[in-house]
């Protein structure tokens, strides 16, 4: 394994641990923190087909990001199980020397029995699906499409079965929309080997009106867990983690808590993102991603590729959420569904 020591660093220090991949624009659902209908209606022009990077580019910049110290690599999307052929992409990700982990997060609506023990069998370790409430009108309140809780369920339980374990469930609280379903849902996966995670809703993107009056913190979503069911801490799995692990005390499994809102993590981010169109960010809500794909279309040699790379993350100066200013005015950043979170 690579010394951090040596490993490339940005203008804070920080290695180049993990590369999230989106692999498409589009969704199926319409969170309406996300996508909101009546801005992604069925005449939105999401990228054709040939702005996408094939697979092939993909996984020449995730190998020679894996040479730069990246170990982790996610898939996600818009929704990552629209892209065709995903498996594929996931058997030649696998294979790269280097990548101890390969994870996606998805909604779980196209995730069947079969599905899972394919995307498994290419090679996937872990998958982590997003559910915001138990509750069925909630829940179809905030997916817009009438999408059922019971079909998230079954994806969690296929992702189980499968072995892409431990299956973490992503719950953004939105206060007023799905708060109240915080405590259902501890209730519901403790005990299941799942872990939940409480994620306190950010600013990305353009269109979902975010205020801060929306946002629960997380030392909120604690306590009202801890009173009913007492937790404590547990140490990351892994140095830069965004999730805060507890451990139920009775032994019934942990959760995680996302407070990049309250207490926001950028002096250990060690994440880059690539969008479908091959655009490469260094922070979550980044304006502007460096164009790669030209690159790669263009005929450069790794060389050059790999040097590029380089002298992107080593001119990083992110810290977004660190900075965070409520009251500043809205800057343009990149829409969630185009870097998958
Ligand atoms: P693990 O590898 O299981 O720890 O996954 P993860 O938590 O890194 O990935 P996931 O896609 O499940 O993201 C969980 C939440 O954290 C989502 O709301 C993401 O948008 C958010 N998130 C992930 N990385 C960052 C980050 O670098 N900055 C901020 N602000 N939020 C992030
Ligand atoms: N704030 C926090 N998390 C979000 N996600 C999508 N939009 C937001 C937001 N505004 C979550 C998704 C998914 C993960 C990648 O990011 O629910 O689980
Ligand atoms: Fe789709 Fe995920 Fe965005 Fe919802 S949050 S619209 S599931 S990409
Ligand atoms: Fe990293 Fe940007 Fe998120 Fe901070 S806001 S943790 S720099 S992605």
């Amino acid at each position: 394994m690579a010394d951090i020591s040596q490993a490339l660093l940005d203008k804070f220090g920080r290695p180049a641990r993990d590369l999230r991949i989106s692999v498409t624009d589009r969704c199926n659902f319409r969170c309406v923190y996300c996508m909101p209908k009546e801005i992604y209606g069925t005449d939105f022009p999401f990228l054709p087909r040939r702005e996408l990077l094939t697979f092939e580019e993909i996984t020449r910049l995730a190998t020679l990001f894996s040479r730069h110290g990246v170990k982790k690599l996610r898939l996600t999307g818009g929704e990552p199980l629209i892209r065709r052929d995903l498996d594929t992409l996931i058997q030649q990700l696998a294979a790269i020397p280097g990548i101890c982990d390969l994870a996606m997060t998805t909604n779980g609506s196209l995730l069947t029995r079969d599905r899972a023990q394919q995307l498994r069998a290419a090679g996937l370790n872990r998958i982590t699906v997003s559910l915001d409430a138990l509750n069925e009108s909630v829940f179809q309140q905030m997916n817009d499409v009438s999408f059922p809780v019971s079909r998230v369920l079954e994806a969690i339980e296929a992702a189980a079965q499968a072995g892409l374990t431990p299956v973490k469930i992503n719950m953004v609280v939105r206060k007023g929309l799905n708060d109240q379903e915080i405590e259902p849902m501890a209730e519901y996966f403790r005990g299941t080997g799942h872990v939940v995670r409480f994620i306190e809703y950010m600013d990305v993107g353009t269109t979902n009106g975010w205020k801060l009056d929306d946002v629960v913190p997380a030392a909120e979503i604690l306590d009202r867990v801890n009173r009913r069911w007492p937790v404590i801490p547990e140490n990351p799995s892994q140095p830069g983690e965004v999730a805060r692990r507890y451990r139920y005390r009775d032994g019934h499994g942990e959760i995680g808590l996302i407070a990049s809102v309250t207490q926001p993590f950028c002096h250990s981010c060690t994440r880059s993102r690539l969008s479908p169109d091959g655009r490469l960010y260094t922070c979550l809500f980044g304006v502007d991603g460096r164009d790669l794909r030209e690159l790669l279309r263009s005929g450069a040699s790794d060389a050059v590729l790999s040097d590029v790379i380089g002298s992107i993350w080593t001119a990083r100066n992110d810290r977004y959420s660190a900075d965070r200013q409520a009251e500043s005015p809205p800057l343009p950043k990149v829409e969630m569904f185009r870097i998958g979170g």
